[in-house]
């Protein structure tokens, strides 16, 4: 058997512990992960096959690459799964939000929140997108960014993103409340970060400075976002309804029942709308999940773009043909192909979600190796879209491998860049949408060239960054 082999060939016997490195005595494999987890997963996948075993201090985790494996614990066998111990620290800050709740509360406001995002929705989102680039774009030209020094395209898209979020999420632009939320969301994001990492963590009530500036994060973000709901349920009271926002939809949204019997304490059954809390929870994850991801994949863009000039041409040239010096609107986003094509190429190679985990309630099989109850599942899309085994020349930049007679061709589970399942991510067509009329709208008039002598390094955190940004020097195109 080759070591690259996908697992599902393998017929399962006996099932016996994976295939993995040792590490060292008590810490298994932990420092190498925290200098180098990507370097590491992708080592150990080349090393040892499709299912690879870490010890990671006392606990077992395994890293799945063969889609029958990822598509058996994301659908087939999803029952025996719930997100891993490591999102922990993400739920003191989220709470019960869609990303971090399980069971049926996840159930009940995943299907409270769905219809926010439903395609009729996204046209009145577009705007505000092209609106807020638009602005952007204006700015880069009255302040002459990038014309005599570079400038980092990665804070730009973080601005950029972070401002449809506010707009598009409470009709809220940046200069205040939005930009109060960012700051002490990141606070409390590198608390949570730090805390999953360490191994043994200290319980956020123990009062070290740390602790304290997360609990002073904490406050502000709660401050701000219950406020914004009261200002919210005034405005509804006083007869001049919720707005048109994703929060309005989601104030609006009402249980039509089904498993009103066993949500949690506390929280609202059938006929009922969302309490404060949980909306409180649902806006705190929109923001965190709903900027950076998108940023990120934005500034990956640019930075393959500015190395593939040809490419870049075509996205200019469909962008001139289909929008001429029109703003783009949702009616333009089907047409905007070559565009969808180049983003999904760098969602391939640089996936902003580049793992994510699950843990087994009960023991299983993957990929006929036994698995104990509480183990952690990482499927990491940044080792499954380099797969030797399914992508050809995996390390190269061609958007064309996602023309639908390529991809067709392709295994299901190969591909992952929102997750897959049921837990598949709410915003992909918002995110997707987003990105388009970003890069679309910037490409059309400006192109962006690398500062030479600064590499583009990759930081893994929650998600993959460029480690100091991306810095470009700017020239207008039109
Ligand atoms: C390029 C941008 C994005 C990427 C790569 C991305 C990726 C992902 C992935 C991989 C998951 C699944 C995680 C898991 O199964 O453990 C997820 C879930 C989620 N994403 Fe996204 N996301 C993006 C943009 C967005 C946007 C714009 C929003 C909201 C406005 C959003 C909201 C969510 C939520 C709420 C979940 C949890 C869904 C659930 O479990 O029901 N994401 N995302």
């Amino acid at each position: 058997m080759s070591q690259t082999s996908p697992v599902s060939e393998i017929a399962p016997s006996v099932p016996k512990l994976a295939p993995g490195p040792k590490g060292i005595p008590f810490f298994g494999s932990v420092f190498s992960a925290w200098r180098d987890p990507l370097g590491l997963m992708m080592r150990s996948r080349e090393t040892y096959g499709d299912v690879v075993h870490f010890r990671f201090g006392p606990f077992d985790y395994y890293l799945v690459s063969d889609p029958e494996v990822v598509r058996h614990v994301l659908v087939d066998n999803a029952k025996a799964y719930t997100k891993s111990r490591n999102y922990a620290g993400l739920k003191l800050v989220l709470g019960e939000g869609l990303l971090t709740s399980e069971g049926a509360p996840w159930r009940r406001q995943r299907k409270l929140v769905q219809p926010a995002f439903h395609r009729a929705h996204l046209a009145g989102f577009a705007e505000r997108m092209s609106r807020a680039t638009r602005d952007m774009l204006e700015r880069w030209r009255a302040e002459d960014l990038g014309t005599n020094r570079s400038f980092c395209v990665h804070e730009e898209m973080m601005r950029l993103t972070f401002r449809i979020v506010g707009l598009t999420l409470f009709s809220a632009d940046v200069d205040g409340d939005a930009r109060d939320v960012g700051r002490a969301l990141d606070t409390a994001l590198r608390w949570a970060n730090d805390y999953v990492e360490s191994i043994i963590p200290i319980p956020p009530y123990i009062p070290t400075l740390a602790n304290l500036r997360f609990k002073a994060a904490m406050k502000t973000l709660d401050g701000i976002v219950y406020r914004l709901i009261a200002d919210r349920r005034a405005q509804a009271a006083a007869n001049e309804g919720y707005g048109s926002d994703l929060l309005a939809m989601l104030m609006e949204a009402v249980d039509e029942g089904g498993e009103a019997a066993d949500v949690r304490a506390g929280a609202s059954g059938a006929g009922e709308r969302m309490s404060d809390q949980q909306l409180r929870d649902e806006i705190i994850t929109m923001v965190l999940a709903g900027h950076e991801t998108t940023a990120n994949l934005l500034s990956w863009t640019f930075s393959l773009l500015a190395r593939h000039p040809d490419i870049e041409q075509r996205v200019r040239d469909e962008a001139m043909r289909v929008l001429g010096d029109r703003e783009p609107a949702l009616e333009d986003i089907r047409s905007l192909e070559y565009t969808r094509l180049v983003l999904e190429e760098a969602l391939r190679l640089y996936p902003p979600a580049w793992i994510f985990e699950r843990q087994n309630v009960e023991p299983d099989v993957l990929g006929g190796y036994s698995l104990k109850a509480g183990s952690v599942v990482g499927i990491a899309p940044y080792v499954l879209h380099r797969h030797p085994a399914y992508w050809e020349s995996p390390e190269s930049f061609e958007p064309e491998r996602f023309r639908a007679d390529r991809a067709d061709k392709r295994p299901r589970y190969t591909y992952l860049p929102f997750g897959g399942g049921a837990r598949t991510c709410i915003g992909n067509h918002f995110a997707m949408m987003e990105a388009q009329i970003i890069l679309a709208m910037i490409v059309r008039q400006e192109r962006l060239s690398l500062e030479p002598g600064r590499p583009i390094e990759l930081e893994p955190l929650i998600t993959l960054r460029p480690k100091q940004g991306v810095r470009v020097t700017r020239r207008s195109v039109l």
